[in-house]
């Protein structure tokens, strides 16, 4: 029998850089209020959730991956001819083909392996691991990971258990070979059993004719189910970098909800001084995006720095979830409305 020849690749990776996009528009509460029946107190207190920001014309899904993209470039001195595959995060890219990614590499003037990965708000997480690994295997040099979401369209303004809580954006990171581990081991699974818990589903008359689908949440049974299964993961994937929570610098969650966010810090029993990511307060829930969204407010609010360790963690429909520890990267500062 003929022996297949594999590939082997790099010892250990990392993020080398990180771009993100918001869209121009900034949404508050109250304009939220002009349509649902709902209160800018009890959405923050409910969500911790300010305003958030959804595309406009011109914003498309691509054309945010690309400015994020862009950035990630830009951040870690990569040539986008050195980029072997591009992995694009998200629900709510509008067709099932072509995938958004080819489309981002297109403009990106690259011709790699490009691919969407569809797990919901856990699909950057997911999406790094896998960049990671293809850097380890030695099927890439570079990986460009972009989560990116428009889930504007897809929400029913009237629907008092969604509307509020999610937001546009887009976020990548480059990841590529480095001489200290900077991506460690994920912690990651799902249960389809709660499939129904989280969804798009049609028939809704309010969103965006060309795109009649609608999220959907039971919102009580994520609340019931993410601070604690979710605790588990993250203490899974801690122990599985060989470190202790004593170790980490940041804890940069999945942005779901504030609350959320606030028991999970207490049942992980975080040290005191770990910086903790809270960007939903002015971005929303801005799903597969969400997570190098926050790394890079917190970057920029100087509550962490490129190379810190960082405690990552995602969740959402599928239900999915992964996790991992990371080496923070450094962050070009690309977004044209970055400041905000
Ligand atoms: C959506 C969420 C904020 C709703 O909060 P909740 O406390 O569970 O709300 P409930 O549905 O139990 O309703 C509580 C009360 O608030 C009211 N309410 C519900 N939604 C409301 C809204 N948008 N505005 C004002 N009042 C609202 C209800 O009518 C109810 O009133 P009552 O006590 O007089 O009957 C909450 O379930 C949540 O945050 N879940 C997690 C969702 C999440 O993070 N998803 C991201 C997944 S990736």
């Amino acid at each position: 029998m003929a022996r297949i020849g594999q590939r082997s690749g790099a010892a250990a990776t990392a993020m080398l850089g990180l771009g993100v996009y918001r869209p121009e528009r900034v949404v508050t509460n109250a304009e939220i209020c002009e349509v649902l029946d709902s209160s800018d107190e009890w959405i923050r207190t409910r969500s911790g959730i300010r305003t958030r920001r959804y595309a406009g014309e011109g914003e498309t899904l691509v054309a945010m991956a690309t400015r994020a993209a862009r950035g990630a470039l830009e951040a870690s001195g990569v040539g986008v001819d050195e980029i072997g595959t591009v992995i694009v995060a998200t629900s709510t890219h509008t067709q099932h083909s072509p995938a958004a990614a080819p489309l981002v590499a297109h403009e990106l003037g690259s011709r790699a392996a490009s691919f969407d990965m569809s797990a919901g708000c856990a699909g950057f997480c997911h999406a790094l691991s896998v960049g990671s690994d293809l850097v380890r295997s030695g099927n890439a040099s570079h990986v460009l990971v972009i989560g990116v979401e428009m889930l504007s369209r897809f929400l029913d303004p009237t629907d008092r258990g969604t509307a509020f809580i999610f937001g546009d954006g887009a976020g990548a990171v480059v990841v590529g070979q480095s001489d200290e581990p900077g991506i460690g081991p994920v912690a990651w699974g799902s249960d389809g059993s709660q499939s129904h818990v989280i969804r798009q589903e049609p028939g809704c008359e309010h969103v965006d004719a060309d795109h009649p689908m609608a999220v959907r949440m039971e919102g009580t049974a994520v609340f019931r189910w993410a601070p604690f299964a979710m605790a588990d993961v993250a203490r899974e994937a801690v122990a599985e970098a060989g470190l202790t929570m004593s170790d980490l610098d940041a804890f940069i969650p999945h942005q779901a909800n504030m609350r959320i966010t606030e028991t999970l810090v207490r049942n992980l029993k975080l040290p005191d001084g770990i910086a903790i990511a809270r960007d939903i307060q002015d971005s929303g829930n801005t799903s597969a995006a969400s997570v190098p969204l926050a790394i890079e407010a917190m970057l920029r609010h100087g509550e962490a720095k490129p190379g810190d360790t960082a405690l990552l963690i995602a969740f959402g429909a599928g239900l999915s979830y992964a996790s991992q520890v990371v080496t923070l990267p450094a962050t070009a500062g690309v977004s044209a409305s970055v400041a905000g």
